[in-house]
Order: C-alpha cells, then structure tokens, then sequence
C-alpha cells in the first residue's frame, strides 16, 4: 500500500510522464550551447535554421528559437502523442513571435520533404534505431541532402564501456527518483534494451516509462 500523499507530492496517477523525461534526461540549453560551439570551432558562423530529428517534446527546439529573434527549426517525431505535448508547450510557454519559428512534423526522419537547413539534430542516440548498415546510411545521405553547402550534422554516440553493462542506476529529483535500467545487453551483436522508470515519494512507481 502506498503512504499519504502530501500537497504537492506527484505520485504515478498524476505525473506527466514527458515532463519527467525533460527534467530527468535533456539539459536543452547545454544542447544549444554545443551547436553554438560547435558552429564556432568548424564553420566560424552560426547557423539559423536547424532541423531536430527525434524531436520528443520539442525542448531543444524550444530552446534554439528563444536564444534570438531570427532562428528557427523543424522538428520531426513519429510520434502524435509527444509532438500534441509539444506543440501544446510550445503554445502555451513560448511568445507568438518564437512560436511562429518553431513547426512540428509528423513523420519518418527517414523520409523528410522540408527546405534545406544550416543543421540536423540527431540527440540521445535516437538514431540507433536504425540497425542495418544499410537503413543507417539511407539516413545519413538523407541528412547530407537535407543541408546547406557548409551544413553541419549533429549526433551523439551510445558509448563506453558501462553502457553495456546491465544495471540501475537512480538519481534522487525534485519530487521523483528517475531510474535508469540498462536491463539486457547482448554481447553478441551489441543490443541492449534500456528503460526509464519513474519512483514517487508515496512509493507509487511508473515502470518502463520509456523503452
Ligand atoms: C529518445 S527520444 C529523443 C528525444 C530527444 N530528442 C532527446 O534528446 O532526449 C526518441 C524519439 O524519436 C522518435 N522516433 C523514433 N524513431 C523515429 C523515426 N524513424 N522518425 C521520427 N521519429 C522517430 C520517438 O517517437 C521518440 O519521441
């Protein structure tokens, strides 16, 4: 049985789950940051228009277009739920003139029909999806063609040698712990399924969140 909940508590019958994600996962203004620099260091410009595949809840795009009055960005999601999140956050948090710069599309990054952008995004290994040499290249050349002369493509890598480890690991939030479980790892070919789970003050829990 779960303990009272006090005013305030989130428990698993009230979270929102793509909150919890924003606040446990992304770090949206680091992310600006490192295009900025990134931009810095390779092209010495910056760029204006940008595309964020995988986009989620949209944080890093919501991000781009407050940094000033002139960027924008596409961002691209499979998913109808996540991207009604973000367009909800985006109308609801953002000025008029920054939500103008931001549009949500509903698609298959591998199949993108959009204007060209100075650069794609491809954030939190999403990518690694695509497991066959030859879906994963259809993506790249997708990308490559997506952009501008002196564009640039953005990507982490899943990496080092604890990823590939099963184990939990829990971090203690403002009013949640965030778990993350590297649940099954095969050292075959290198899967590994990993899922987010979300604990509650009252001892509710949300399991497997997100897969
Ligand atoms: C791990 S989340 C990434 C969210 C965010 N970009 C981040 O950095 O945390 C992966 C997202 O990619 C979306 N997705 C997965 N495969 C996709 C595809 N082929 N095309 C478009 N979106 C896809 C999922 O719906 C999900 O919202």
């Amino acid at each position: 049985m779960g303990r009272p909940v006090k005013p305030g508590w989130i428990t698993a019958k009230t979270a929102d789950i793509n909150d919890l994600y924003e606040r446990s996962v992304q770090c949206p203004e680091s992310e600006v940051d490192l295009i900025i620099q990134a931009w810095d260091e390779i092209r010495h410009r910056q760029p204006n228009n940008i595309r964020e595949d995988f986009c989620g809840t949209s944080a890093v795009a919501r991000e781009w277009v407050g940094r000033n009055d002139t960027n924008t960005v596409v961002g691209v999601d499979l998913d109808e739920g996540v991207l009604n999140w973000a367009q909800n956050k985006i109308d609801s948090e953002l000025t008029e003139n920054q939500a103008r710069r931001v549009s949500l599309i509903k698609q298959d990054v591998m199949h993108i029909d959009a204007n060209r952008v100075d650069c794609v995004l491809a954030m939190n290994f999403s990518y690694y999806g695509f497991k066959r040499r030859s879906v994963l290249k259809q993506y790249f050349t997708s990308v490559h063609k997506s952009l501008v002369d002196d564009g640039l493509f953005l990507l982490d890598a899943y990496g080092g040698s604890d990823s590939f480890l099963e184990m939990d690991e829990e971090r203690d939030l403002d009013g949640f712990t965030y778990v993350w479980d590297q649940h099954h790892v095969n050292p075959i070919n290198g899967d590994v399924i990993n899922y987010i789970h979300f604990e509650f003050p009252n001892g509710s829990k949300i399991n497997k969140a997100f897969t």
